[in-house]
């Protein structure tokens, strides 16, 4: 594995990797969520690339860039120990340019969910998505379904974009008790970290409700969802929508889920850590912890 540092030396060593490339852009602190990407990028591609880089950008005001938690000797490790071929952790040069001046912003599917609390989040994200898309130049990107309005967005920027890559989406990983994998998930303590299972559990509420009974309004899934969590005494609700899974926008509340099927997706503050999770609700539930759950 080749570890670089700077845009010049990670241009130039994924330029000389023969066959196509799988590309993993990550913030680091890597977990097995990250780590199931980068086995399905090694499974569709010749090569992988990973890039560890906590994106100042995509942080807001108050948010928790300096406190992220970083591992970048780990993170290299794990990386090396799966078959990564190239580890691009920018250092010792800026990654923005003196007056960089230039952002790509996807219209509309940044604004519902994360986007109302986090307005300029996607566009720090997909701004840094397309500079290390013209560094890397890989054939496919891998992307995680934790992220799913980040998985929308960057698939809506490469089609209308034209950039010559394949993006895929993988299933998100769990802990054994449901819980998403996070790299925020370290900020919780003991209280919270009990607490915040109950997401998941809620999510498979809302989608045993629905299987009961598919003409359930989708105000009433929310309910199951939100009523579960009302009942923590560490969250804090930012959001729970049940939406179009590729336009994003929630269904009426008094309306059955569409021929399109739904997503129940939320986020929630423990203390200043906000975790996100979704769940395809039309759908059987994925193999995994969620099946176990109560
Ligand atoms: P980060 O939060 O490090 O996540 C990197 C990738 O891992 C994302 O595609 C995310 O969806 C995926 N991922 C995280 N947890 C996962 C889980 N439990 N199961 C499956 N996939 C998971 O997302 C970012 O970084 C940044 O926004 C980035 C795209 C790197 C741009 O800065």
């Amino acid at each position: 594995m080749q570890r670089v540092t700077t845009i010049a030396d990670a241009r130039s060593a994924c330029s000389q990797l023969a066959g196509t490339i799988a590309f993993v852009p990550t913030m680091g602190f890597l977990h097995d969520g990250h780590l199931a990407l980068m086995r399905e990028g090694l499974r569709r591609a010749d090569h992988l690339v990973v890039s560890v880089f906590v994106n100042p950008t995509q942080f807001g005001p108050g948010e928790d860039l300096e406190d992220y938690p970083r591992d970048l000797k780990g993170d290299a490790k794990k990386c090396r120990n799966l078959g990564c071929d190239v580890f691009f952790a920018p250092r010792d040069e800026p990654v923005y340019a003196d007056q960089h001046s230039t952002r790509v912003i996807v219209d509309d599917l940044d604004r519902s969910l994360c986007g109302q609390s986090r307005p300029d989040h996607f566009c720090g994200v997909t701004t840094i998505v397309t500079k290390l898309f013209n560094i890397i130049s890989p054939d496919i990107a891998v992307f995680g379904q934790k992220d799913l309005q980040q998985l929308v967005i960057i698939e809506r920027m490469v089609r209308d974009l034209n950039f010559p890559i394949e993006i895929i989406g993988v299933p998100i990983v769990r802990e054994k008790d449901g819980l998403a994998m996070s790299s925020r998930n370290r900020y919780l303590d003991e209280a919270q970290r009990r607490q915040a299972t109950s997401l998941s559990r809620s999510l498979v509420a809302a989608h045993r409700a629905h299987s009961e009974d598919p003409a359930l309004p989708c105000g009433r899934l929310v309910d199951v969802v939100r009523t579960r969590l009302s009942e923590l005494d560490e969250a804090r609700i930012d959001y729970v929508e049940c939406v179009h899974p590729q336009t994003l926008v929630p269904y009426e509340e008094d309306a059955p889920i569409g021929p399109d099927g739904a997503v129940m997706a939320m986020a929630v503050y423990f203390g200043s850590a906000r975790l996100i999770d979704n769940l395809r609700i039309d759908r059987p539930l994925p193999d995994g912890p969620l099946r176990s759950l109560k």
